[in-house]
């Protein structure tokens, strides 16, 4: 049952096996510096993409090739702290990602500290994804089948993290001055753009042959066969898969929802999805 996968602190759900529970007590105090560099996104929207992208826009020796090192250890999850890494003792410019939803994340990033870097996606691409995952690995109740999936993932009480809007879709709105908007369906579309907008709001200069390394190293293909890049093998041993096969980086496409809703679910999806976001002043782009 859920309560096995969840730890549910102040209304937001975290992945128990995931998370140290005396460091989410503290997280609001979680000191943030002028520097820091934030992903910020709900599950399944992007972040390893976003990750790997800022880790070669600020690592010489990933873009080169002349490091080994995996893009978890250089652009660590604040709250799934899976590596037990000294953040206080990082030096800086710090990169972190998070799922958090606004209302808990440390306060400096309130307070506009750090830069942040809000990715997000279809939530019909995102639920997709979060249903192949939820089947793959043994830290979340497993999705069964799209439909016992999707009642989770609409339901607030039940779903994986309560409530997409309230967790995620508000953020755009409390933090719109400092916060810097990409979607993946613009990544998708225009790496090339995107790395360069990227690089030019976290004010790094970047030579041509620097951007074209970057572009190439942050393709899907070449992603799923980087080893440091994909995941592979903390998915198998820190995190634990249910089956053999299944990867982070699943098919990576914008609007693979399509393949797997009926018509059913896509008009129950679009109706509580627009009573939700009705009001909201911002435009996504969502394919
Ligand atoms: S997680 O678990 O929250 O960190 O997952 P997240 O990284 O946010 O999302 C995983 C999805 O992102 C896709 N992905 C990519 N797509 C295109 N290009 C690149 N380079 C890329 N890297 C990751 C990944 O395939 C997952 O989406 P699906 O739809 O499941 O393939």
């Amino acid at each position: 049952n859920k309560d096995t996968y969840l730890l549910n602190f102040k209304d937001y759900n975290f992945e128990s096996s995931l998370v140290d529970a005396d460091f989410i007590e503290n997280l609001d105090d979680f000191e943030i510096r002028d520097d820091d560099v934030f992903i910020i996104t709900y599950p399944k929207s992007g972040t390893i993409w976003t990750q790997q992208i800022l880790s070669l826009i600020y690592f010489e020796g990933h873009r080169n090739r002349t490091e080994d090192l995996a893009t978890l250890d250089r652009v660590p999850f604040l709250e799934y702290n899976i590596r037990k890494m000294d953040f206080l003792n990082r030096p800086s410019p710090r990169l972190f990602c998070s799922h958090l939803p606004y209302y808990l994340v440390p306060k400096g990033l309130k307070n506009k500290k750090a830069k942040i870097i809000y990715v997000y996606r279809n939530p019909k691409d995102v639920m997709t994804s979060y249903f192949h995952f939820s089947n793959l690995v043994v830290t979340l109740e497993a999705g069964n089948d799209m439909e016992h999936f999707m009642k989770r993932f609409l339901d607030g009480n039940e779903t994986v993290w309560p409530d997409h809007r309230r967790t995620a879709m508000v953020y755009p709105f409390k933090v719109d001055v400092v916060l810097n908007n990409f979607s993946y369906p613009q990544f998708f579309q225009d790496l090339r753009s995107s790395v360069l907008k990227i690089s030019r709001f976290l004010e790094k200069e970047l030579s041509e042959e620097d951007v074209e390394a970057i572009v190439k190293q942050a393709t899907f293909q070449n992603m799923k066969s980087d080893p440091k890049a994909n995941y592979d093998e903390i998915l198998k041993h820190e995190i634990g898969k249910r089956t053999d096969e299944g990867h982070f980086l699943r098919k990576g496409t914008v609007g693979d929802w399509k393949h797997h809703f009926t018509v059913e679910q896509n008009e129950r999806f679009d109706k509580i999805f627009e009573k939700n976001m009705k009001n909201l002043p911002l435009k996504f782009i969502w394919d």
